[in-house]
């Protein structure tokens, strides 16, 4: 079946059937420049209303690394440490601010669709997670392995790292080179007859 997608078939092994969530990595360090081509491709990926919620924190520095591993659940905190770069996916709750200008042909939006802020906030944190979902994809897309994890302290972080009560932490993502042992064994995955229906 793969011969009827138009992504080759090696594109289609770096981004799916090969690529998978890392544990372990190697030493080699992810630049700025990486994560800046990451964006710069991942940015055109659809999200409602054209709406641009997501928030990347790349912890860089060993002190503020430090104040995240202490965050996350325990079996989360080792690869946490040692990974070569890890980023702080969140929602921006004020997102609806940069409507005007993301989606031009409806800036009323910004206040008729979004300024009730549960409104905003249930809305932008969907579209958030999909735009974490094609980050993971651009991470493999530069070769890279993602390690993306959901356990964590979420108010810890807000507090720690979001300090405007603006913003709702999503998934930490190890990013780099996978390392010895980087996987578990792969776990199975629902066949098309189990999720696909035609009415
Ligand atoms: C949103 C999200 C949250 C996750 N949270 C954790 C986590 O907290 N800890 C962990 O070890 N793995 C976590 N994982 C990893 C998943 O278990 C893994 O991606 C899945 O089992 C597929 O593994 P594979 O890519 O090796 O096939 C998370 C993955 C995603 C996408």
């Amino acid at each position: 079946m793969t011969d009827v997608l138009a992504l080759d078939s090696a594109a289609q092994d770096l981004l799916f059937r090969e690529a998978r969530t890392a544990n372990t990595f190697t030493d080699e360090p992810v630049t700025d420049e990486q994560i800046q081509a990451i964006y710069d491709l991942v940015k055109y990926a659809p999200t409602s209303m054209n709406m641009q919620p997501l928030r990347v924190v790349l912890v860089r520095s060993a002190e503020a690394r430090e104040r995240l591993v202490d965050l996350m659940f325990d079996g989360n905190k080792e690869k946490t440490a040692n990974a070569p770069l890890v980023a702080i996916l969140a929602t921006d709750h004020e997102f609806h601010e940069e409507l005007p200008t993301q989606f031009p042909h409806f800036p009323q939006a910004k206040d008729a669709v979004f300024g009730e802020r549960p409104v905003r906030e249930a809305a932008g944190s969907f579209n958030a997670a999909l735009q974490v979902g094609y980050f993971i994809i651009g991470v493999r897309a530069a070769g890279l392995a993602a390690g993306p994890m959901t356990g964590f302290d979420a108010a810890g972080i807000n507090k720690e790292f979001f300090r405007d009560g603006e913003h709702g932490v999503l998934a930490v993502v190890n990013i780099g080179k996978p390392g010895e042992n980087a996987w578990y064994p792969r776990s199975p995955r629902l066949a098309y007859d189990e999720v696909v229906t035609t009415v």
